[in-house]
């Protein structure tokens, strides 16, 4: 009995630690997209918990202070550099051309070189000089990197009896080629980086110096008619590098929503965000909204890096300071205005579609959703992003009486456009399962549309308010999930807050059950062979044509 019980105790106590250990990288990861967003300066303990969801007095548990989780979030950063690559790679020091082969990709790799890790650690360099902290741990690990290459350059040289070349200077010339590439991810958004051509120039610059020693990569085509004969998708739909990089032509023509109108109000603010794949900038004229191409048409880098805020006389490129007035005209250069696409404000939502395009109303008629609910909250997914997109269009869009939207909704009706929009009209229920829910319908009556805009965002219209959620993609098996509100003037506001919490659990469930699901397909288990619902299939038809070519494993 007392093992029993001892056993008990101490799983318990594990189950504790685990709890721990795990929010307190929530933390970590908060605090590591905080440093993103707004850079050390400005980031606060109140903002990064915003970001993670947690309460303000949750930090004192895990950290003394802000800059104790800085510094731990520094730590986090080093540690994963060290196991996801100083490790693996010097495993392989036997073997030099393999060992640059993988250095190589796990450098540029979605792992650690997304743009939100790339410009934290610039960030954390750019305060090296003030804290004694920072300059230790980003030294450390950029001098046990260089001694790496530096090491495997010998070796190379030695093996390919080229011993007139300067080990040093090659290994040089390889941490700069490598290092510029970086700094340009620091600038870009994950959708527009091309990691493949960022591999391609470094094995160029390596095959250049060793000729004939790094063959070049060999592509396995598999044959398309297999891919096509299948119900649903094949099990490397959602785990493929590759496809995530192909998927990104999905998002060029789609329609989106950016954020809402409550977000920039006054004549001269502006929003900025990732639309149409690429960064997108709407303006407030004071008249009308305007949507410009967020991108400096001297090196692409991005105008504006604030989610939003208030336009000076003219719009500067913080990198090289050429201007632009607020119609996207460059002021003295001579270069090319800034791209522009269609905008419109539909029931207080913003939405961005390509140029000439009339961008579609989804707003049901009379409905507004002009007050922010709280800060955007993000959830991070160990998921393809499909999974989760495959998992609304199952629960919400299925013919079937599962459309209820998690028992707040009576069976509604559902409409399928030719172009994979899916919206679902159902009317609330009187009451609810569970304590929210029940409190929520307390407050509310009406109808509730969700529409699904593909490929990527959910977007719920209440009789309280309004809220979109966006999947954005980070790695073949990592998205983030961002979730924004608004609510309806006056009583509605209260409601929406209560809708909010809703949100938090359906988001809970979902991310367990696609992270579920991911694990079975990394365990080698195929995906459902059952035909995929109407809705499902419509995003699916969309992605097998991006199959062809492909092989599991090719990354
Ligand atoms: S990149 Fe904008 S001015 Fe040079």
């Amino acid at each position: 009995v007392s093992r029993v019980a001892n056993g008990s105790v101490a799983e318990a106590q594990g189950v504790r630690r685990g709890s721990r250990l795990r929010q307190r990288q929530r933390l970590i990861d908060a605090c590591i997209s905080a440093l993103h967003i707004h850079g050390p300066s400005s980031t606060t303990v109140e903002k990064v918990v915003a970001i993670a969801g947690m309460s303000p007095g949750i930090v004192r548990f895990y950290f003394d202070s802000k800059a104790a989780m800085m510094v731990a979030s520094l730590q986090f950063l080093a540690a994963e550099f060290e196991e996801q690559l100083l490790v693996p790679v010097a495993a392989l020091r036997a073997e030099p051309v393999r060992a640059l082969e993988l250095l190589v990709d796990l450098y540029l790799g979605p792992e650690i070189a997304s743009p939100r890790k790339v410009s934290v650690w610039y960030a954390f360099w750019g305060e090296a000089n003030s804290r004694q902290e920072y300059f230790d741990i980003c030294g450390q690990k950029d001098e046990r990197f260089a001694a790496l290459v530096r090491d495997l350059i010998g070796r190379l040289v030695v093996e390919r009896a080229t011993r007139h070349l300067d080990a040093d200077a090659i290994a040089l010339g390889l941490i700069g080629v490598l290092e510029v590439l970086w700094q340009d991810f620091a600038f870009q958004n994950e959708l527009n980086i091309d990691r493949a051509a960022a591999r391609r120039r470094t094995m160029s610059y390596l095959r250049s110096v060793f000729p004939g020693a790094f063959p070049e990569r060999a592509r396995i085509e598999a044959p398309p008619p297999a891919v096509a004969q299948a119900p649903g998708l094949p099990a490397l739909a959602y785990q493929n590098e590759e496809l995530r990089r192909r998927e990104l032509a999905l998002y060029a023509g789609a329609t989106s929503c950016l954020g809402f109108l409550a977000e920039l109000e006054r004549p001269g603010s502006f929003l900025s965000g990732e639309a149409l794949g690429t960064r997108v900038l709407v303006i407030n004229t004071g008249n009308d909204l305007l949507a410009l191409e967020n991108r400096c048409g001297h090196r692409a880098h991005a105008l504006v890096s604030a989610r939003r805020g208030e336009l000076g006389r003219t719009l500067r490129c913080p990198v090289h300071g050429l201007e632009y007035r607020a119609d996207g005209t460059a002021v003295e250069a001579a270069l090319p205005p800034l791209a522009r696409f269609s905008v419109a404000s539909d029931g207080g939502l913003v939405l961005i579609g390509p140029a000439g395009v009339a961008v579609p109303q989804l707003a049901p008629p009379g409905f507004a959703a002009p007050r922010l609910v709280g800060p955007a909250s993000e959830r991070t997914v160990e998921a393809n992003w499909k999974l989760l997109a495959e998992q609304w269009l199952e629960c919400a869009f299925d013919e079937q009486a599962r459309s209820q939207l998690a028992g707040l909704c009576l069976p509604g009706r559902l409409a399928l456009a030719a172009d994979g929009r899916a919206s679902l009209t159902a009317p609330l229920a009187a009451t609810g399962r569970g304590f929210s829910a029940a409190l929520y319908l307390a407050r509310v009556r009406g109808e509730w549309l969700r529409v699904f805009l593909p490929p990527r965002q959910l977007i719920d219209f209440r009789p309280d308010g309004a809220t979109v959620l966006t999947l954005e993609p980070q790695a073949a098996q990592r998205t983030r999930v961002v979730v924004r509100h608004a609510s309806a003037d006056g009583e509605a506001h209260a409601a929406a807050y209560l809708a909010r919490r809703l949100y938090r659990r359906w988001l809970l469930e979902d991310a367990e059950v696609a992270e579920a699901a991911q694990r079975e397909l990394a365990a080698g288990r195929r995906p459902s062979e059952a035909p995929p619902a109407a809705a499902v299939a419509t995003l699916q038809d969309r992605i097998r044509p991006l199959l062809a070519g492909l092989e599991q494993g090719l990354r």
